[in-house]
């Protein structure tokens, strides 16, 4: 579902243990995914002040004493720290009916893979400057049609909410934005997990605001705009939500 961290430049050369000459740039080039402008009540909804209390919601989150690590602590593919649930059944009930209200989505819920897997929906996440990145990709098909973004932090620096990427092509021409069947992420669609850092250039930037819900069909391509901060405090939080509808 996402790239590896940061070796996305020169992953053929991770890991050997001696110097190998370059190897001939023989990379067959990249599918063109199909496009789809990110249009505002159709592709992604921009949902504010979802929740009456998020104070309490933050306050409750910057409490929380049991977090999983990721990326750098933990050899995970994702960045900083996690929590789980997030938001309560009574605030996630109140998110969910403005989703179903957004999207016309008369019921939603979280899908399981035939092996098992699941996505962390209800989700805290807390990453610094120096734990994540942008990282161009899509949520799986086959586990949601909906993700949001719940953003946690009252002050926050320009330029760190979400933004929806689209291939940028060899030549400077510009390709999709879109994940479809029969491929259920970005790695399955595009037949690779490595790609050059410039494969992908920003389309649609939504600013980070507190309180706000970012909302947006997942087999579009999508990351975070950035990160920022150093303590729990100041770092971003947000929570992630993925439903099937
Ligand atoms: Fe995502």
């Amino acid at each position: 579902m996402t790239f590896s961290q940061g070796r996305a430049d020169r992953p053929e050369l991770y890991g050997l243990p001696m110097p190998m000459p370059p190897r001939p740039q023989r990379t067959p080039p990249l599918p063109v995914l199909p496009y789809r402008k990110p249009t505002p009540g159709r592709d992604y909804w921009v949902l504010d002040d979802v929740l009456p209390d998020v104070d309490a919601v933050r306050a409750r989150c910057l409490a929380e004493d049991d977090w999983t690590e990721g990326y750098p602590y933990k050899p995970e593919s994702w960045p900083g720290l996690r929590a789980m649930p997030g938001l309560t059944p009574e605030e996630l009930a109140l998110v969910e009916r403005q989703v179903m209200k957004a999207t016309g989505a008369g019921r939603l819920w979280q899908e399981t893979a035939p092996g098992g897997a699941t996505l962390n929906h209800n989700c805290v996440q807390v990453v610094g400057r120096d734990e994540g990145q942008v990282r161009p990709h899509t949520d799986s098909r086959a586990l949601c049609r909906y993700a949001a973004v719940l953003y946690l932090n009252p002050d926050v620096p320009r330029d760190c909410g979400t933004s929806f990427y689209r291939q940028s092509l060899p030549g400077g021409t510009l390709g999709g934005n879109l994940v479809t069947a029969p491929h259920n992420n970005l790695v399955d669609a595009l037949r690779t997990r490595f790609v050059s850092p410039d494969a992908f250039t920003e389309d649609v930037r939504v600013a980070n605001k507190y309180n706000r819900l970012l909302l947006y069909t997942s087999n579009m391509i999508h990351s975070a705009t950035g990160y920022w901060g150093s303590t729990l405090e100041d770092k971003r939080m947000t929570a992630v939500f993925f439903w099937m509808a």
